[in-house]
């Protein structure tokens, strides 16, 4: 096939065949044709849009681009989460353990974080002696004895998407629903569960500001996935202020624990219960999401969530020691200054993407895949949305192992505050939830 002639087609507003669609991925990810035609090709689908059957058949083209890990000789429903990102989101670390103490198996694969939304492979490497880089045998047996595992994903998985969303990074096509579609879910689809939990984040800090918009996308994902032959829900989340109290990667880790213990902020801990409670219903433990959740708060009540992470912890190396003295066996950062209130009121407002910068600013996160990140900077809240606050009191904490970085990040974070002398509304956490149209 020529190039120029399939992006004509898309540039044209025409519909894209399957086989031109495969052999655009294909030549792709043979780096058989140039980035700039790809570029050329990813901005004519941002342009024009994809329907339905051309999304899926890129998400299915994608997901075959890369290895496909084989997870059937683990015994049980595996269940597998995603969040669309987002700031202060450690559901995997609190979530998960939660569905695994209650008999679902996950077997995850994570990212590193690019950006300030942070990824769950770089809060794990907080822990001394964890290890992300497990071997397929090593992660399989974890999953098999301990039924979780949290690893870095060391295959080639959906290779095409590597390449794609490298340029979309670089050629402001990103935000674009079927795009973000196939993206995540050739990726998911690629890495085998029996069922997916989609977060699918909405608000100032997320990828999606608009309900309606963010509402498409989970229909568009959840489709994609029934079609896959898949249980898929996505569940549509509030993503405005930071979730939970703590961004930042060792921070964010004693957060997940505090969580377990029962001591965790109201806003992860109710996300965490839900969260689970689905993983648990898509698993087929229960026969309702709410049956799931009730088992979930069990499972948090009892302690045997936390015990669960302290297994997984332990069965990938890491100081188990951790939950029991975070600080004590993660350390923290050698500075810290707080951010006091200049003003009396009520918080109405915390701007997610700006703590979210602040705590790269820190040294929490990188704006480079290969940049060094202090594990133990970033920020603490010590005021939510709905907190009132007397001139004096501290807003927030930025923690960091560089003075410098600490009082840029301090300078920064000052603006994420919106404080009015009125209570603002109490509004819900989650916001939607969505399944496919064909299950
Ligand atoms: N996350 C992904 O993995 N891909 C996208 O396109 C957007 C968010």
């Amino acid at each position: 096939m020529d190039i120029c002639e399939v992006i004509k087609v898309k540039r044209d507003g025409g519909k894209l065949s399957e086989e031109e669609i495969k052999w655009f991925v294909a030549a792709s990810t043979a780096h058989e044709i140039a980035d700039y035609q790809i570029s050329a090709m990813l901005m004519a689908m941002y342009i024009n849009g994809l329907d339905d059957e051309e999304t899926a058949q890129l998400t299915k083209a994608m997901r075959d681009s890369g290895e496909k890990p084989d997870l059937s000789s683990i015994p049980g429903v595996k269940v597998d989460k995603h969040s669309t990102g987002g700031v202060g989101d450690k559901t995997t670390l609190s979530a998960c353990p939660l569905a695994a103490a209650c008999g679902v198996k996950v077997a995850k694969m994570s990212g590193r974080g690019l950006g300030f939304t942070g990824g769950t492979v770089d809060k794990l490497s907080a822990i001394p002696g964890y290890v992300t880089a497990l071997s397929e045998e090593d992660f399989f047996s974890c999953v098999k004895e301990r039924g979780i595992s949290v690893v870095s994903q060391t295959k080639d998985i959906a290779a095409a998407d590597k390449i794609f969303y490298a340029l979309r990074d670089v050629t402001a096509t990103v935000d674009n629903i079927p795009l973000i579609s196939a993206s995540i879910m050739s990726k998911k689809l690629a890495l085998g569960s029996d069922a997916i939990l989609l977060d699918v984040k909405c608000g100032e800090a997320a990828f999606m500001n608009d309900i309606e918009e963010a509402r498409k996308l989970a229909k568009t994902m959840t489709n994609i996935g029934a079609a896959a032959g898949k249980r898929v829900t996505a569940m549509i989340t509030a993503m405005d202020q930071p979730l939970g109290k703590a961004v930042g990667n060792a921070l964010e880790v004693r957060e997940a624990i505090d969580v377990l213990k029962g001591n965790g902020p109201e806003d992860i801990t109710e996300l965490s219960v839900a969260l689970a409670g689905m993983m648990i219903y898509l698993a087929g433990i229960a026969d309702a999401p709410e049956k799931g959740k009730a088992m979930a708060k069990a499972a948090l009540e009892d302690g045997s969530g936390l015990m669960k992470l302290r297994e997984m912890i332990e069965g990938q190396g890491g100081d188990p020691a951790v939950t029991d003295d975070p600080d004590g066996v993660m350390g923290t950062a050698s500075f810290k200054k707080e951010l006091v209130s200049e003003n009396e009121g009520y918080v109405n407002y915390i701007r997610g993407t700006i703590v979210g910068m602040a705590s790269m600013t820190a040294g929490a996160g990188r704006k480079m895949l290969d940049d060094e990140i202090d594990l133990l900077a970033g920020i603490t809240l010590n005021k939510k949305v709905g907190d009132h606050v007397e001139v004096g009191e501290t807003l927030c904490t930025v923690w960091s192992g560089d003075e410098r970085k600490l009082s840029e990040a301090l300078e920064t974070v000052r603006e994420a505050f919106v404080i009015d002398s009125t209570e603002p509304e109490n509004n819900p956490l989650i916001l939607d939830i969505v399944t496919s149209d064909m299950q």
